[in-house]
């Protein structure tokens, strides 16, 4: 393992199925995404992702976040437990909780989310379905940098993907996964090579 790759330690928070950490494993093992990923820590306990992350020897940690006595509490914890393991970047691979201000402040670091929609459309929960409903055209993925609003920060990259007349929400959302795949590992690389700013909403090259 080179020098620079052996600094480049992402935590990922999962709390699911896990195919976006999925994602990551295998670019990391393609050498597509010059990474290590330090801890895969879920929220909530015997999920698939952990049972991925352990398949492919990544330390886990379970904080089942009802263990805290309130969302600070568990994002402090949440936070420094990265810290504690070298992270300087976080990703949200199907993490299904809201993360405070204190969580960004205490971790200090860019931490990306991959959601399953256009954003800013469909923010929130089932952006496949919020797409189906709505007879949107025009569906995708998108990786962005979190704050504290919802889905709502700096955009780093986008994919379209077609609705097609005979979609039901499980086509729909299979097509967009597909793209989540291939863009999350690009976007988590592009982040950690630097030479980018924020302009406003914008995700910028330096
Ligand atoms: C993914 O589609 C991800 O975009 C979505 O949850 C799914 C997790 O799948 N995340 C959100 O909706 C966050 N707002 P995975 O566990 O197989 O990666």
């Amino acid at each position: 393992m080179s020098e620079a790759r052996a600094f480049r330690r992402i935590g990922v928070l999962v709390s699911g199925r896990g195919s976006n950490l999925q994602a990551l494993i295998d670019s990391i093992g393609r050498s597509e995404l010059q990474a290590t990923i330090a801890v895969v820590i879920s929220n909530v306990p015997g999920v698939a992702a952990l049972d991925r992350a352990a398949a492919a020897g990544i330390e886990t940690l379970v904080m089942p976040h009802r263990a805290w006595p309130s969302r600070e509490a568990y994002d402090e914890a949440l936070a420094a437990a990265l810290r504690a393991k070298g992270c300087e970047l976080v990703c949200l691979a199907g993490f299904m909780r809201r993360l405070s201000a204190r969580f960004l402040d205490v971790f200090a670091g860019p931490v990306l989310n991959v959601h399953p929609s256009l954003l800013p459309a469909f923010p929130g929960l089932d952006g496949p379905g919020q797409a189906l409903a709505h007879g949107v055209k025009v569906a995708g993925c998108t990786v962005h940098l979190v704050t504290p609003e919802l889905d709502a920060g700096p955009i780093v990259a986008q994919a379209a993907v077609p609705v097609l007349p005979a979609d039901t929400h499980d086509t729909l959302a299979a097509r967009i996964l597909v793209e989540e795949h291939r863009l999350f590992p690009w976007a988590v690389g592009r982040v950690l090579d630097g030479g980018w700013r924020i302009d406003g909403r914008r995700f910028l090259d330096a």
